[in-house]
């Protein structure tokens, strides 16, 4: 689930109505081309790690693919004669102007197109926004996005490029479904207010060989419905099997996918190529998001693709995009706490549990390496001020609407601090996020510094990393009130 800046609201979206169970694998089509494992890198992120030692890790993963959410000049370099591949964007609040102007993707292929061809970045897609139709918008970019699908092509095609580089439109899969009273692959049709205009874009990506790119995430199914069958997320068995057309589901990608491709059918385009844009498993801010499922969903998932056994519908290698690298800590918590808790590393560039991205089960995940620290210490309560108490709940919201609180919540790492645990959580998190500012540790008194490690059982207390953005964290926060009362302390004899 990827709600980028531009995403105003940011409901979670449905994933496919397959409410339904599994269990037997399906035998290994016998494929030798490796399956396509790629990443994405959203960059909404605090303290971001150095794009040159993050492409270092992906070559040594030896992940081949990365899909972004711009085309960031600074990230985009990174990947300059590296072999890697990259799926650049246009964000959503640039759709209307791409389809506005031809001028603007003229523009926008010169400078971020041709310019890194150039510096010798494979550029291999554009994404054309980012789940434009995406039911918490209202539809307010039904119109401009299809305009602006062909804007960007034509400005490829212009180029010279068309043959090489595609427009492609990342969609989740809320774009279609299965009726209720039918959740099976076969009943699956494009979502009926946007049908006609998603017959057309199929019919157009299909014409210029370009991809469908779709987001399907397991997860969410779970995360939405109570009643979902927990084994059907997964790729183990332990579900009922899910018989439809001669075909047989043991899990909900497998199922969301078909249901893809049962759309295409009815939309005239049987063979159109599918990509899966996002799919991954989050390790925090739910009950079901954690590393014991993370892990067996990805587990699953990555043998799936090392055996190249696809779908049902669709045998045979398929390229995807996992969600997500990195964590992002500054993602909007709209669509559900987890969605800070993506990534495949953590925000310093650690593996969070080993995973093997050929699917063959002897690699580990290496991590990024040399990643530079903060110094190793921590912002506590202060029990000692107890007549400063009053102030405490103001000054844990402020910490927490300025830096990440998440693991806080119901059913994460967290949750178990106990309440003076909490206020520490929240003072350490602003602090490290505030770059260890002394001044963003004092809260009038009711925070210290500690030099011994605030960690509690599972729940880290992190040392946030020296952040590689020229981007400075000001401490333009700190709250007006904050300010003042800092003054006013400082004041004091
Ligand atoms: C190139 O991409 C960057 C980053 O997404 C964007 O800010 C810039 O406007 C783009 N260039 C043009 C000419 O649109
Ligand atoms: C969509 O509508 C809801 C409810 O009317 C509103 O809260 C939300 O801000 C709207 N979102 C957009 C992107 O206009
Ligand atoms: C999209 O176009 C239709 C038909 O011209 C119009 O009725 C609708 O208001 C437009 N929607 C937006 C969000 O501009
Ligand atoms: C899920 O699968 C496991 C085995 O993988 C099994 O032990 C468990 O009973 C199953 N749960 C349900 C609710 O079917
Ligand atoms: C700690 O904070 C979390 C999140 O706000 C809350 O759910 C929990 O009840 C708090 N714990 C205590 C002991 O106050
Ligand atoms: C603090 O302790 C936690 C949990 O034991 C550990 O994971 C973390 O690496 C420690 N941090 C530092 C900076 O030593």
């Amino acid at each position: 689930m990827a709600l980028r800046p531009s995403a105003v609201t940011a409901a979670a979206a449905c994933v496919a109505t397959v409410v339904l169970m599994a269990l037997l694998p399906l035998p290994a089509s016998g494929s030798d081309e490796g399956a396509a494992v790629g990443v994405n890198w959203g960059t909404m992120m605090s303290h971001p790690i150095n794009p040159s030692a993050v492409v270092r890790m992906l070559l040594l993963n030896g992940v081949n693919r990365v899909k972004m959410f711009d085309a960031d000049p600074w990230t985009a370099s990174a990947f300059a004669n590296t072999g890697i591949q990259l799926m650049l964007a246009v964000p959503n609040d640039q759709l209307a102007s791409l389809a506005g102007d031809p001028r603007y993707a003229r523009l926008w292929v010169n400078q971020n197109v041709t310019g890194y061809l150039q510096a010798g970045i494979d550029v291999r897609y554009v994404a054309v926004g980012n789940e434009p139709f995406l039911k918490s918008y209202n539809g307010s970019l039904i119109n401009v996005t299809f305009p602006a699908l062909k804007s960007m092509q034509r400005a490829l095609d212009e180029a010279g490029l068309g043959e090489k580089i595609k427009a492609v439109l990342p969609l989740n899969a809320d774009v279609y479904n299965s009726p209720e009273n039918k959740p099976v692959p076969s009943a699956g049709h494009f979502r009926k207010d946007i049908n006609a205009l998603m017959v057309d874009i199929v019919n157009f990506l299909h014409k210029h060989d370009a991809p469908f790119v779709v987001n399907i995430y397991p997860f969410l199914s779970l995360y939405q419905n109570p009643n979902f069958p927990l084994n059907f997320s997964f790729f183990d068995g332990g579900s009922k099997l899910v018989y439809d057309e001669g075909m047989v589901y043991t899990n909900v990608f497998d199922a969301n996918f078909d249901t893809l491709v049962w759309s295409l059918r009815k939309s005239g385009v049987p063979d159109l190529k599918i990509i899966v844009g996002e799919v991954g498993w989050p390790t925090d801010g739910d009950k079901n998001a954690n590393v014991r499922y993370a892990q067996k969903f990805y587990d699953g998932f990555l043998k799936k693709m090392g055996r190249n056994v696809g779908t049902p519908l669709r045998p045979g290698s398929m390229e995807v995009y996992l969600f997500a690298l990195i964590d992002e800590n500054q993602k909007s918590v709209l669509p559900g706490r987890f969605e800070r808790h993506w990534g495949l590393v953590a925000y310093d560039g650690k593996p969070k549990f080993s995973m093997d991205l050929s699917g063959h089960g002897q690699d580990n995940l290496v991590g990024v390496e040399e990643v530079p620290y903060l110094p190793a210490q921590w912002c506590v309560f202060n029990k000692d001020e107890k007549d400063k108490y009053k102030d405490l709940p103001a000054s844990v919201d402020y910490a927490c609407s300025n830096a990440d609180c998440t693991p806080l919540g119901y059913g994460s790492s967290c949750n178990g601090l106990s309440h003076d645990g909490n206020i520490s959580y929240a003072f350490n998190i602003y602090f490290q996020t505030m770059d260890q500012d002394v001044r963003a540790c004092s809260f009038g008194g009711l925070a210290k510094i500690t030099m011994i490690n605030a960690s509690q059982g599972g729940c880290l207390f992190p040392v946030q990393i020296l952040s590689a953005s020229e981007k400075v964290v000001p401490l333009r926060f700190v709250h007006v009130s904050l300010l003042v009362l800092l003054v006013f302390v400082s004041i004091l004899p």
